[in-house]
């Protein structure tokens, strides 16, 4: 990462939202609240994207997707192309989030596949790892996320980048991980990026809320918040936002 590194307030809204309370959720947003060292950005399901794209856009909020199939097009029904995401103006995709690892079974090969051709289209990927409780529990939690970021071995250093640490057992269950938790093992994951050739922003995700985000995004190492439930009200995300904001390193 050269020079000064914005900090990105990405939401991810899951399977939540229908368009009229979303279109709602826009309105309330203020205008361009932001200063110019914090990022805003809201991943909304797909069916969303395309009625939100202008109006978030006005607001200065960038569109991100939750994820998206390899291949480029053809006949792969129900899938959605990482050139359909670009045509709705999506600039981010959420990629190796730990939902669709242990729920729908997304390994590293596929993942590396929708990272290839996420760049191919001009998409940011945000890369998700993260460690189960029993696995930070028994001291794994390096050798778990060090396996997560092999998939970046063989990426250039000069891909579009941002990579995003969850640990699962904080993921909607209120519980976050320690100050000193993140920032050891934001450390780790800066220092692994580095030795296989990648400098990028670390979001922290787990359980960040209007409350804790100062402290968290106050952290060493930690460049933003990837945030699911305290995103999807235009309040609460707003204050995350505004703590973002008061944060200045
Ligand atoms: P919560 O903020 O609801 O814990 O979700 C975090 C997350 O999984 C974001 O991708």
């Amino acid at each position: 990462m050269s020079g000064s590194v914005r900090c990105l307030i990405a939401g991810n809204w899951k399977m939540n939202g229908l368009l009229a309370e979303s279109l709602e959720f826009v309105r309330q947003l203020a205008d361009n609240p932001a200063p110019e060292h914090v990022e805003m950005a809201l991943m909304p399901p797909y069916t969303l994207l395309y009625s939100l794209s202008a109006p978030l856009a006005d607001k200065g909020v960038r569109l991100g997707a939750q994820s998206v199939f390899y291949e480029h097009g053809g006949a792969f029904t129900g899938s959605i192309s990482p050139e359909m995401l670009r045509d709705t103006g999506c600039h981010y995709v959420i990629l190796g989030h730990s939902e669709r690892r242990d729920i729908i079974g997304e390994g590293s090969e596929l993942i590396l596949k929708k990272l290839n051709a996420s760049w191919e289209s001009g998409l940011e990927p945000i890369l998700c790892i993260g460690e189960h409780l029993d696995e930070r529990e028994a001291g794994r939690t390096n050798e778990v996320l060090k396996d997560q970021l092999s998939v970046l071995a063989s990426v250039p250093g000069d891909r579009a980048l941002t990579v995003a640490y969850e640990p699962v057992w904080a993921i909607g269950t209120g519980k976050t991980a320690t100050t000193e938790q993140i920032t050891e093992t934001h450390a780790f994951v800066h220092a692994e990026l580095k030795r296989l050739g990648h400098d990028c922003r670390v979001l922290y995700g787990g359980s960040v809320n209007p409350a804790n985000a100062r402290d968290i995004l106050a952290c060493d190492g930690v460049n933003g918040a990837l945030v699911g439930g305290a995103s999807l009200k235009a309040d609460s995300y707003m204050a995350l936002v505004e703590a973002a904001a008061s944060v200045n390193k």
